[in-house]
């Protein structure tokens, strides 16, 4: 047994050893001559001169061995159906969709933006692209018109493929008249849109010849065969955009030989999911977990995985539990936000299923704070991995890796740097390495390993300057993130180094006060925002979520808890961490995948426009911040 110590150290030492090994997990149509070219860094260019296809890799490849295994499971609460698609039906399912987007134009190299929900018809999409040699970009269905405007104009698509509607708690979301709106604001509008109706919006606008019914052009394509596209390692297989504080959207570009061999490596010494086994990934498409473990990595590893459409307590918190139970889920990856949300309502759901098949649930997106992780690994007793990463890397930075060694996990920490990452903590004031638990920006000594970005969609420069050149005098790619490595060797995030504030000099995490606040037995989760104030600069400001409602209701109530939520800070952190109030409100305000939204937060105690809240989950929660926020300037806690 090799120690996930020996096995880093040889990822960095030989890295082209390490992978060229790896690389054998996949189908190369060509081998590769080189495993890594790094003559102009930052690019990296890994496995090069190789051909081999994504879809072919995810679905092709196992028809043999598992064509009449489930590869796919769609599962959606929302509209009451399941489904599901063998490897042998997904095959065919890819290959017509394939042969549509072919017969409206799409060649090998041109973009096609997928603006749908969590649908089987949406990984289709996606698989098509990937076997055609087509670039997808898939937009995340909660971006508003103007955000999808900036996306189109960036990737120029030559189609567009969306559905009708969503749905969301049971309430319609109409995508594809967003589509339309979002056409309409555009530059670079796409030839065609190719809708698929799931009667969800009855009176869906449709423009002639530009608008094509899919399950009409399905039938003109029926037991399609097409070929995949063979493409060179380093060839962009699809765009993903994430939400940058400024400016236009940055398109983060992944390649295809080092993206399937990430993602396949991953599956194994990270996740412990093989063949025939079950993932239940509660992701949303549209981001980088949705990409990388709803769809590639389960089914390039020959698994079966779950899709879901819907949210995770209804028609009842036990609704996922159920889920691992009906279809003896092995690997589950969701979101702390979602685990705080399960925290809310009886711990005795958590019980109320047969666990026995799980073996771990991982968390990734936002940090874990130590009372949830603690939460919920008690109430499955199964380990719970908090595991850090961006959609920039495309797969795990830090985390435990349980399929090379089992180590002990503290909470609150999301373990080790993972193979192939050469991570390093340096200090802010002069770039020198940090020691044990000091606070130090989290970077990256390049190349980055397969899998990870190779550029920004047309824009290596900015792909250069925005990543690799804050740290003066050397080429590093930075996380943004602040970090700090205690003395038994474990990381822990605290939060974005561009969310830092600073109180009267000290700077501080607002991740690292929302740790304290959450330590008071009484909250659920908590926001903390830096907010300007004339003497000190900036003063934290918190905004708690509490577990029990009535608690609040009065206004001694609020008074007293208030105060026990600032004197555990004190305990926690120091008084300097205390936040200047504390408000309750019954919901933060985030983005569908769970960021809380803090800029807006304290844009609005600031008196500020909260800024771009196309991604806002629910738009009564910011409603909730400016009442408690009016309350506090009439002197009611
Ligand atoms: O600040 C870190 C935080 O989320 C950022 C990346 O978000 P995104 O690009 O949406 O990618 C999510 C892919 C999982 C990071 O820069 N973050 C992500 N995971 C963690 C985290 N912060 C703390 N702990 C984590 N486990």
């Amino acid at each position: 047994m090799t120690t996930i110590k020996d096995f880093h150290r040889r990822s960095i030492q030989d890295k082209e050893g390490f992978w060229g090994n790896e690389a054998k997990r996949i189908d190369w149509h060509k081998p590769f001559s080189k495993v890594l070219e790094y003559s102009k860094p930052p690019f990296a260019k890994w496995f090069v001169g190789g051909e081999t296809n994504l879809c072919h890799n995810a679905v092709d490849r196992h028809l043999a061995e598992r064509g009449e295994q489930k590869a796919l499971v769609w599962i959606s609460t929302e509209v009451d159906k399941e489904e599901s698609y063998t490897y042998r039906q997904l095959h065919a399912e890819v290959q017509r969709v394939a042969a549509m987007m072919v017969s409206l134009g799409v060649g090998k190299g041109d973009r096609v933006i997928i603006y749908m929900p969590n649908t089987p018809e949406a990984v289709f999409a996606i698989l098509a692209c990937a076997r055609i040699g087509a670039v997808h970009s898939v937009v995340f269905g909660g971006f508003a018109a103007a955000s999808l405007a900036a996306r189109i104009d960036d990737a120029k698509p030559a189609l567009m493929v969306t559905s009708d509607g969503g749905s969301r708690m049971g309430k319609p979301v109409l995508y594809k008249a967003l589509v339309d709106e979002s056409i309409k604001l555009s530059q670079f509008p796409p030839k065609s849109v190719l809708v698929f109706r799931r009667g969800l919006d009855a009176n869906m606008p449709v423009v002639a010849g530009r608008d094509v019914d899919w399950v009409e052009l399905a039938g003109k394509h029926k037991g399609a065969q097409v070929p995949c596209a063979w493409l060179e390692s380093n060839e962009p297989s699809y765009i993903l955009y994430t939400s940058g504080t400024t400016g236009k959207p940055k398109g983060v570009q992944r390649d295809v030989g080092g993206h399937a061999v990430a993602m396949a490596a991953s599956m194994e010494y990270i996740y412990c999911g093989g063949p025939g086994e079950t993932i239940f990934t509660t992701s949303d498409i549209g981001w980088a977990v949705g990409h990388s473990y709803i769809i590639y990595a389960p089914l390039i590893a020959g698994m079966t995985s779950i899709i879901y459409e819907g949210v995770p307590i209804r028609p009842d918190p036990g609704v996922w539990w159920k889920i691992v139970q009906d279809h003896k889920v092995k690997v589950m990856f969701s979101a702390p936000t979602a685990i705080r949300v399960l925290k809310k309502s009886d711990i005795s759901w958590l019980k109320k299923y047969d666990l026995s098949s799980l073996k771990h649930l991982f968390l990734a997106g936002e940090p874990l704070d130590e009372p949830t992780h603690a939460w919920i690994s008690e109430g499955l007793g199964k380990p719970v991995i908090d595991h850090y990463w961006q959609t920039e890397t495309g797969w795990p930075v830090l985390t435990a890796m349980p399929g090379v060694e089992q180590t002990p996990i503290k909470f609150g920490s999301p373990s080790f740097p993972a193979y192939g990452y050469d991570l390093k903590l340096l200090r802010e004031s002069d770039s020198s390495e940090a020691g044990a638990d000091e606070k130090a920006v989290v970077v990256i000594e390049p190349p980055l390993p397969p899998g990870c970005m190779s550029t920004l969609w047309n824009d290596d420069a900015r792909f250069v300057k925005t990543y690799f050149s804050t740290i003066p005098g050397r080429v590093l790619y930075t996380t943004f993130d602040w970090g700090i490595r205690d003395k038994d060797g474990y990381y822990f995030i605290l939060g974005r180094t561009d969310d830092v504030i600073n109180v009267a000099g000290h700077r501080l995490g607002t991740r690292e006060i929302e740790e304290a606040v959450n330590m008071h037995p009484g909250i659920a989760e908590c926001a903390v925002v830096g907010v300007a104030d004339q003497l000190k600069g900036q003063m934290p400001m918190a905004f708690a979520v509490v577990k029990d409602p009535a608690q609040v209701a009065s206004p001694e109530g609020r008074m007293k808890l208030e105060g026990e939520i600032m004197k555990t800070v004190d305990k926690q952190l120091g008084a300097i961490g205390r936040p200047s109030r504390v408000f309750f409100v019954a919901l933060l305000p985030k983005t569908r995948s769970g960021k809380v939204l803090r800029r807006s937060i304290s844009a609005l105690a600031e008196g500020r426009d909260p800024g771009d809240l196309t991604t806002i989950e629910d738009p009564a929660s910011l409603e909730q911040i400016k009442t408690a926020l009016k309350g506090a300037s009439k002197g009611t806690p």
